[in-house]
């Protein structure tokens, strides 16, 4: 049964979501060697996928909704939900998101990196760097008795700060034992607005942050979502659980590449 109403998990539930969470970081760690220029984002699918099933996981995005891959993959002015394509080979300076969703065991776990094919150049690495730490800053306001505005403002705040845009079409989303169910978490708003945070509710944060303009299209495979302006975007993402007193991120990598790009 559909509702608008915020799943509360119990105690119990967050050993689930943790052990959905790492299979999804554990897949990421391993794309930081994988991705490189000449590959393409369908050879990133494949690796994901064969990865995925062998540890007994099944890539939530295949067939959801009709979308034809295992993993999400995109590139440069992709804001997300790129589809993967032998015909997409990633060239040096590419900039890429790649989004997993697992389900383990009946639990979704749900996160995504940025990483670059080659080097990266300064105006790509200050983009990504700032959307890692809206999604950190998000992070730090995902605390019981905030609201889910407190989240979105200060990732607004800060983006916008560095001359940023965030993306309005798309949200994090309530996860568990599906794919996505209330709340909507919004990446702009105003503290102190919508719902109030609680113990017991799984949810994501996946900022997307464009160089320029905010607005974006879907092509016509229906699912690729690019910037209006061709600036360039990027994304990160977490699955997190509230806690009595704090958050337990449940994607965390386990080799300290939660952000894989190469200082500058
Ligand atoms: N993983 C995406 C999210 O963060 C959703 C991808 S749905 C797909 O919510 F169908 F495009 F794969
Ligand atoms: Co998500
Ligand atoms: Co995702």
């Amino acid at each position: 049964m559909e509702n608008n109403s915020i799943p509360i998990h119990k105690d119990s539930d967050f050993e689930g979501m943790r052990k959905a969470g790492k299979l999804t970081s554990y897949i990421l760690d391993q794309l930081e060697d994988l991705i490189k220029p000449g590959i393409s984002t369908n050879e990133i699918n494949d690796f994901c996928h064969k990865l995925i099933i062998k540890n007994n996981a099944i890539p939530a995005p295949l067939n959801y909704k009709g979308f034809p891959k295992s993993v999400c993959t995109s590139v440069n002015h992709v804001v997300c939900h790129g589809i993967p394509s032998d015909k997409k080979i990633l060239n040096s300076g590419d900039i890429i998101n790649v989004d997993i969703t697992v389900i383990l065991d009946g639990w979704y776990g749900d996160s995504s990196r940025m990483f670059v094919a080659g080097k990266i150049n300064k105006k790509n690495y200050d983009l990504i760097k700032t959307t890692y730490e809206c999604l950190l800053l998000g992070i730090k306001k995902a605390l019981p008795g905030n609201y889910f505005g407190d989240i979105g403002s200060i990732i607004q705040k800060h983006a916008e700060e560095k001359k940023y845009s965030v993306v309005r079409d798309f949200c994090g989303h309530g996860i568990g034992k599906s794919f996505h169910t209330a709340p909507s978490v919004l990446h702009f708003g105003r503290p102190g607005e919508g719902e109030k945070i609680l113990p017991g509710m799984f949810f994501t944060i996946e900022p997307m942050i464009n160089i320029g303009k905010w607005d974006v299209k879907i092509l016509n495979d229906g699912w690729t979502a690019v910037t209006k302006d061709k600036s360039f975007s990027a994304q990160f993402e977490h699955t997190v659980g509230i806690t009595k007193d704090g958050n337990e991120i449940f994607t965390l990598s386990q080799n300290n590449t939660d952000f894989p790009i190469k200082g500058m």
